[in-house]
């Protein structure tokens, strides 16, 4: 009897989202080691927890996988990029790497609406929601890197983004939370 509730191209593209989540996560670690080489140790520490946030999706993947009787498979993973060569473009890599995450979420998302796997179609909504935050918090990384003067940003105030990025939140409030009373 076969105990499998996901087809086979089913598990075959959650277990390839492990792996892509897995990647982020040490990504993410990379660039967290670059941030700290040049003595930002704020910017290093919100990169490490988002290197963890990754990883909890990796565990999320892997445990929806297994609860639906199939195979969960840690599979290699690719070295992290080069380093970065600018805060700026350690922000913006962070971006696309979000965008290019919501572009497989997607592909699942679709893949389930496909099979009428209306099961998986639900699991991957919580994904839809997180890429959203996730989108924010990285767009948020961008403008206030910009705000405090991007590439040509004094110490100063890379001193002040630095130690706001550490106490900064991993959570980002979601549209549908605003209200008038508070919108932002
Ligand atoms: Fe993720
Ligand atoms: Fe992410």
């Amino acid at each position: 009897m076969n105990t499998n509730r996901l087809s086979t191209e089913m598990q075959n593209a959650l277990i390839k989202q492990m792996t892509k989540e897995n990647h982020a996560s040490q990504i993410f670690l990379s660039y967290g080691c670059w941030a700290d080489t040049k003595g930002y140790g704020g910017i290093a520490n919100f990169l490490y927890r988002h290197s963890q946030e990754e990883r909890n999706h990796m565990i999320k993947f892997m445990r929806y996988i297994l609860d639906r009787g199939g195979e969960a498979k840690v599979e290699a993973i690719p070295a992290p990029p080069e380093n970065p060569q600018s805060l700026t473009d350690c922000f913006n890599k962070v971006f696309q790497h979000e965008v290019d995450n919501t572009t497989s979420i997607y592909d699942l998302v679709d893949l389930a609406f496909r099979e009428k796997d209306w099961a998986t179609w639900n699991f991957m909504q919580w994904f839809v929601k997180e890429q959203i935050e996730e989108e924010k918090l990285a767009l948020e990384l961008i403008d206030k890197l910009k705000i405090a003067g991007g590439d040509r940003a004094t110490d100063e105030s890379l001193f002040t983004l630095d130690k706001a990025l550490e106490a900064a939140a991993d959570e980002v409030s979601l549209p549908q939370e605003a209200t008038a009373d508070n919108p932002s």
